[in-house]
């Protein structure tokens, strides 16, 4: 794959910044896993990183479910699979989510992303897709950090030489709406180091 997105990510799987991603993601993400009700069945991430959240959730779930991980970053999957070998039920996958196909029969029960839809060219459309691979029931939760609600992350594009689509609150509410998901909920998890910082937008619903 040969795009500014995976490109930047393959450089930051091999230096300091995916482990560096662990550290400033988890306070929020920590939080936004105790939102959850105990899910069981299958998971999806989309866009793993370093895997920090498919390790947490393998390692805390239930032994008869599947773990997939996805990232565009052949690095980062690497980085994953290195990290995970004492896991079994882990599934890493090299792809961009947005022209992935999930092997056949396999829906989801909760699909979880922290900072990845806005990379994606049509965000619509990523939110639809996941949203078409739930079990009914099951779970689709989102966090973002870069939103127009947060006015220090809208140098982010320009700052790290990659296209951003920068969306609101509310669009990612209604896109929400858009995808038939029910029971949508919407909360800014606050970082324990910027308290005066909008935080992280969360938005999860049911199918
Ligand atoms: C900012 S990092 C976040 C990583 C991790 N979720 C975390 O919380 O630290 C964004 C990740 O999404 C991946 N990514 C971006 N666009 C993607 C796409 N279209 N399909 C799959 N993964 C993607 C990147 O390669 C990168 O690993």
């Amino acid at each position: 794959m040969d795009n500014p997105v995976s490109q930047l990510f393959d450089k930051w799987a091999q230096d300091y910044h995916a482990d560096g991603m662990e550290i400033e993601h988890w306070p929020t993400v920590k939080q936004a896993i105790e939102l959850l009700p105990p899910v069981q069945g299958n998971y999806l991430e989309i866009g793993m990183g370093n895997g920090y959240a498919i390790q947490y959730f393998a390692e805390t779930g239930f032994d008869n479910c599947l773990y997939y991980g996805l990232d565009i970053s052949s690095e980062m999957v690497l980085k994953v699979e290195a990290g995970l070998k004492h896991l079994e039920n882990i599934h890493l996958v090299h792809a961009d989510f947005l022209e992935w196909q999930p092997p056949e029969n396999t829906q989801f029960d909760l699909i979880f992303s922290m900072e990845v839809f806005y990379y994606f060219s049509d965000i619509q459309a990523g939110m639809d897709k996941a949203a078409s691979m739930i079990n009914p029931g099951g779970l689709l939760m989102i966090l973002v950090n870069y939103y127009m609600g947060n006015p220090e992350s809208h140098d982010w594009p320009k700052e790290l030489g990659v296209p951003m689509q920068l969306w609101s609150e509310e669009q990612y509410r209604e896109g929400f709406v858009k995808t038939g998901l029910q029971n949508i909920r919407q909360q800014h998890l606050k970082h324990p180091d910027h308290p005066d910082e909008p935080g992280t937008l969360v938005t999860w619903a049911r199918k």
